[in-house]
């Protein structure tokens, strides 16, 4: 068992760029919310230990297809990507610039 003070209260980022993956029509789907999954952008219940309040987020797809779906763990629209790892990406970008001046 994690000791509660390590636990996430807030989804980690898993990737910066989304998942492109090719879904089935009827089948329901467990997407990871709060980052720690190792089968990225799926659960494998790694929220149990590790985020226990950030259970995942299940859909079932009424079409095949492929789908983009979110790996920063930020989006606005679950579990889809809608563009907020840009977000992520450009914070990134200013905390190294930052970081470069401090030293
Ligand atoms: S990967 Fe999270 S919004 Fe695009």
């Amino acid at each position: 068992m994690i000791p509660s003070r390590l636990q996430s209260t807030v989804p980690v980022v898993a990737a910066r760029i989304p998942c492109r993956v090719k879904v089935s029509a009827g089948k329901r789907y467990s997407w990871c919310a709060c980052g720690h999954s190792k089968k990225q952008p799926f659960c494998d219940g790694a929220h149990k230990t590790k985020a226990p309040g950030i259970p995942p987020v299940r859909f079932t797809p009424e079409k095949d297809g492929h789908l983009f779906l979110c790996a920063c763990k930020q989006t606005g629209n679950q579990p889809y990507c809608d563009g907020t790892h840009l977000k992520v990406i450009l914070q990134d970008v200013v905390k190294s610039v930052k970081n470069v001046f401090k030293s």
